[in-house]
């Protein structure tokens, strides 16, 4: 299940969020943690079965949710998890926001829209 991201999850958050191409650069991934910390517009989720396995983030922006950062852990991968968590985004604010993806989420965005047609 979805879990929103709290202070002591920090370092995990980090781990997950550097396995994005464009978070390699540490410096850039402590901006964008600080940015899920502080802004009220970004908020930040961890999927979290017995452990935690997976990270997806939102910037809310007028009537979208733009889904901008997403990550599972390598040990998990292809067990559906991406997919779950981008569905329970969708459940969460798919009433209010239009749920889109941006330049570093839209090819896995799609892939899974193409697969379930949620939108
Ligand atoms: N673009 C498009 N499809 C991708 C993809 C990508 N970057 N990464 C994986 N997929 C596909 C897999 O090939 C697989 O396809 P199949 O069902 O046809 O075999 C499917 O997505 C797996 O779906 P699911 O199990 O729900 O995804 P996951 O839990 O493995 O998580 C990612 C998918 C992208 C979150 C994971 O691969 C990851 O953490 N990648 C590194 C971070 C990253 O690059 N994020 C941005 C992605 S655009």
């Amino acid at each position: 299940m979805l879990v929103r991201f709290k202070k002591n999850f920090e370092k995990i958050a980090m781990g997950l969020l550097s396995f994005m191409p464009e978070e390699k650069d540490v410096k850039k991934l402590q901006h964008t943690i600080k940015e899920y910390e502080e802004n009220p517009s970004w908020e930040l989720y961890l999927w979290k079965e017995e452990d935690i396995l997976g990270i997806i983030g939102v910037r809310f922006e007028e009537k979208q949710a733009i889904i901008q950062h997403i990550s599972v852990t390598p040990s998990h991968r292809n067990q559906g998890i991406g997919k779950k968590m981008v569905e329970e985004v969708k459940q969460r604010f798919g009433e209010e926001f239009k749920v889109v993806a941006n330049q570093q989420t839209d090819r896995f965005i799609n892939k899974c829209e193409n697969q379930t047609k949620i939108l």
